[in-house]
Order: C-alpha cells, then structure tokens, then sequence
C-alpha cells in the first residue's frame, strides 16, 4: 500500500498565522505539523509516500524534509495542487503515483495518538472498496459525520448543522484504485470543492465501505483552538504511539 499526505490549502481559517507560510509546516508542539502524519504512515508500515501540497511555500517543504532520512526513508515523492479544489481534487493527483495500488491518504492536518498500522493490515487484506476511521467527538458538526443504520454507515453528512451521530469521519482514508474515476465524476460543492465526503458516499452507497473506530486520541490542527489542542496533546502523551 502506499501512503498519500494532502498538504495543500491556503489555511485561511489559520490566518494570518498562514500568511507566510503553509499550514502544514506550522510548529504542533516541538515540530512542524506535516511530521505528524508522515511519521504516522511509517510507523504503520508505508513507505512509499507522496505530498500534495501548493501554494506559495510549496519549496519549504522539500527544504524541510528533503528525502525523508530523518523519518528512515530513502525518498519522498512531491506533487503540486494549482489552486483550491478540495481534499478529493488534491488527491486526484496522486494518480500516476498510485499506479494502481491501495492508497492509505491522510490529511496533513491531522494528528492521531496511536499506530495505524492495524487499519493498514485490515485494508490489505481487504478486497476491495474503501475504508474510513472514526472517532467520537464533542462536536461532530465541525467534520464529516456518519449516519447509521445499526452498525452499517448509510451515509455521511459533511458538517450537518443537526449531526445524525457523535462520530466525525477523521482525515485518514484508504480508497482502492477506483478512487481516481469516482473523483472524475464529482460536481464542486456549494464551497466550490470536490469534496471527500462524496467518494466515500460513492463506496457506502454499493455496500463498499468499511470502518474502524480509532483507539486513542485524534484531532485535526486547523483552526486556532484545534492547533492548540493537538500541541497539548502531543505535549502530554506524544503521536503514533505503538
Ligand atoms: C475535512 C473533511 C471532513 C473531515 C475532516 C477531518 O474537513 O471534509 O469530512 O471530517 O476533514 O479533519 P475540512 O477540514 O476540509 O473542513
């Protein structure tokens, strides 16, 4: 399997911190954010992975991780997003570099405070179709949130003002090769995105999707209390633990 970060966005919700530079290199505790989701892809097992990221300071981030030595890694893949088209347009170009392989994608804003390398071995013995992790939050209606039917997800609402449950869709995802057709037939939202949410309704509408609740805490970084409270919780009790 291979491991994809989207790290692109202009992080408006984070200006001015954003101003200057790219959300994903801003400081979680003792290090940038964007260490935090390749260290998780590694420490589950995937090494061969590529950044999506754009924008202005898209170069910082070859400055910053190079080749990837300081995570163990003979190299790291690099691809550019023109403009802002959402989390699926993001992942659109990771394509060629799936070459027809399982992708584990994680959003390069999110933190998780224990290996994944479970989800990763169920996914690989998984047929086919996709795969979401979930978590329950205090505010579902900030995320996407799954809507269920006894155990089975019947759909997924991005941030419903009334959320149908207390799970948010977290931004670790694993599609099978389809993904790159399914976000080929997407309309842009009312944001004016293609929007995640929908591949993964795609893959629950044919019965396709499976999930897995997440043990440990999570969080995305991308607001100003959100980036706080990943700081303190990686200050606590540190990211990817085995
Ligand atoms: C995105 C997804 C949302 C998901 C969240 C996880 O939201 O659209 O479904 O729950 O990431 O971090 P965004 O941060 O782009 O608003």
């Amino acid at each position: 399997m291979k491991g994809v970060i989207l790290a692109g966005g202009t992080g408006s919700r984070l200006f001015p911190l954003t101003k200057i530079t790219n959300k994903h290199l801003l400081p979680v505790f003792d290090r940038p954010m964007i260490f935090y989701p390749l260290e998780c892809l590694v420490k589950a097992g995937i090494q061969d992975i590529l950044i999506v990221t754009g924008g202005q300071h898209a170069g910082d981030f070859l400055k910053l991780l190079g080749n990837g030595k300081e995570f163990g890694l003979k190299h790291i893949n690099y691809t550019y997003q023109e403009g802002e088209g959402g989390i699926a347009e993001a992942l659109s170009l990771a394509e060629y570099f799936a070459g027809g392989d399982k992708i584990c994608v994680v959003l390069g804003d999110n933190l998780v405070e224990r290996n994944i390398g479970q989800a990763v071995e169920d996914f690989e013995r998984q047929p086919s179709g996709a795969k979401i992790l979930l978590k329950k939050v205090p505010d579902p209606e900030r995320f996407g949130v799954p809507v269920f039917k006894g155990d089975r997800i019947v759909r997924i609402e991005e941030k419903p003002k009334q959320p149908k449950s207390s799970y948010a869709v977290t931004g670790i995802y694993f599609y099978d090769t389809r993904v790159f057709d399914i976000i080929k037939t997407l309309e842009p939202s009312e944001r004016g995105e293609l929007e995640i949410t929908d591949v993964n309704n795609w893959y629950i509408e044919r019965g396709e999707m499976t999930w897995h609740e997440l043990e440990g805490w999570w969080t995305d970084a991308g607001t100003f209390r959100s980036l706080l409270k990943a700081s303190n919780l990686v200050a606590e009790t540190g990211a990817n633990n085995l």
